[in-house]
């Protein structure tokens, strides 16, 4: 039956890839958050049948009404379009999800616990759900960010359950996608992972991602073992270029060394590239802190020291203090007790309204602590940073914050505040400092305006 399976999937394989026959797989993406969603659309527009399965009504329900729960550029009309050429639908129904898919992806959250380990539960939960539609073939993809082993747990649980073998595969299939740019990243990608072991599941692999292998993207296949850790391992040392930078800024800072012409000068060696080499206040988001916290731990549970990470992990803590550090250079080290500091930038970084583990709110909490009154201003992601942090004033714009401040904070690169018109912002400040952590301005424009100024980095 198995052998039967397979060639009838290589005909598929072949018609699809040589005779350009369209075959669309059923697919259900369990989890429609920043991964499973952005998943979800792009799979449906390559032509696939997707159903967007979550058990947070609330979030379907706003989905169902063609409105987002997210904002991510371009995802609306993708949504949108495909919604409506009926090739994409969402449900609380997991069950009936589940029972209609050929290829099921787990795209849940896999947070940080505690102890800095990834939080399976919700991974768990979906996984279980699945066991009991193990009545025919089923592709059992994981997207989440899960530790290495996690695949393998599974196939043993599915093996110690006595479930027939031919009714399941498990692959795992790692995202790269970039908060603001997750669709071009789907889209576009620099390369596809593929952990596997069957051959059938390889092949089922090439028909979910043919658009993509078309366009000779490349793609790895390789064991879950190996995928997982490519993904743990590309975060860490992404994060790992960063702390780097940062503290090569921070050197800058007190050599009058011009970060701009160190990173570019570094960046043109093809062995280190340009990219991430843009220092700031420290790496935010819902993967940077996690994921390197839980590779760390990995390192712990197998008794291998990933000093290199956790010195990454170190020195981006550290690094989230230094715009108050500057701050309150800049203010003579005066008390902030009832001073205004205008906070410009929430989310963690420009074209996304996500806020975990801003280094805004580092910052903003300890203003507050020291008594300063916070005006914020975020294009996009004063909704999500009011549910973390409710008592401060929310500007509706970057010149309503400013207006009246002693001190002007930018903590996220948002495009808005790069083109900050100075003499308007010196007339509306009480005080002309300005503390950018993003190093959006050009400071012999704000030496011209009569700023006191620090940046990142640069002199
Ligand atoms: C990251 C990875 O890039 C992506 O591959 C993975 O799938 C999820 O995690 P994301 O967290 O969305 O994506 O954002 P990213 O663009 O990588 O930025 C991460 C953090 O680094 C942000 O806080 C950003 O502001 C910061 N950053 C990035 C810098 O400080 N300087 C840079 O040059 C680039």
């Amino acid at each position: 039956m198995q052998i039967k399976k397979i060639n009838l999937l290589l005909l598929v394989i072949f018609l699809v890839m040589h005779c350009n026959v369209a075959y669309c797989v059923r697919i259900t993406v369990l989890g429609s958050g920043y991964v499973g969603l952005i998943t979800g659309a792009c799979f449906a527009e390559f032509g696939h049948e997707v159903i967007c399965a979550d058990t947070d009504v609330a979030k379907i329900t706003v989905l169902q009404n063609n409105h987002m729960p997210i904002y991510e550029p371009g995802l609306k009309e993708l949504v949108i379009r495909n919604v409506q050429q009926k090739r994409l639908s969402f449900t609380n129904d997991i069950d009936q999800a589940i029972a209609y898919a050929e290829g099921i992806f787990i795209a849940v959250g896999t947070p940080m616990d505690n102890a800095g380990c990834a939080d399976l539960t919700a991974l768990s939960n979906a996984f279980a759900m699945i066991i009991p539609h193990l009545t025919s073939y089923k592709l059992i993809c994981v997207k989440s960010t899960v530790p290495i082993g996690t695949g393998q747990a599974l196939l043993e649980i599915l093996k110690s359950k006595g479930i027939d073998s031919h009714y399941y595969d498990v692959v795992s299939n790692p995202e790269f996608l970039r908060e603001g740019t997750a669709i071009s990243d789907f889209m576009n990608p620099d390369r596809i992972i593929i952990g596997t072991a069957s051959e059938m599941a390889q092949e089922w692999m090439r028909l979910i991602y043919e658009p993509l292998l078309e366009k000779r993207i490349p793609c790895i296949f390789t064991t879950i073992e190996s995928s997982e850790t490519i993904k743990y391992a590309s975060n860490a040392f992404l994060a790992t270029k960063l702390s780097f930078i940062n503290e090569i800024a921070n050197l800058c800072d007190q050599t009058g060394a011009d970060i701009f012409d160190v990173s570019k000068g570094m960046g043109l060696d093809s062995r280190i590239g340009q990219a991430f080499l843009k220092p700031g206040p420290g790496f935010g988001g819902s993967c940077f802190p996690k994921d390197c916290s839980a590779l760390s731990q990995m390192g712990n549970k197998f008794g291998v020291a990933l000093n290199v990470v956790q010195a990454a992990l170190k020195t981006n803590e550290e690094q989230k203090y230094k715009p108050l550090q500057k701050l309150r250079v800049l203010m003579k080290h005066e008390s902030l007790t009832d001073k205004t500091i205008a906070v410009l930038g929430l989310a963690f970084k420009g074209n996304t309204d996500d806020v975990r583990y801003s280094p805004a709110i580092v910052t903003i909490e300890n203003l507050k602590n020291e008594g300063a009154q916070v005006k914020a201003y975020d294009p996009v992601a004063s909704e999500n940073m009011k549910k973390i942090v409710p008592d401060i004033i929310y500007s509706h714009s970057l010149y309503e914050a400013v207006s009246g401040a002693d001190a002007v904070i930018i903590m996220t690169e948002w495009d808005e505040f790069k083109y900050i018109d100075l003499g308007l912002l010196a007339e509306l400040v009480k005080q002309k400092i300005v503390v950018d952590a993003r190093n959006l301005l050009d400071p012999r424009e704000l030496k011209k305006f009569g700023f006191s100024y620090s940046l990142i980095g640069r002199p």
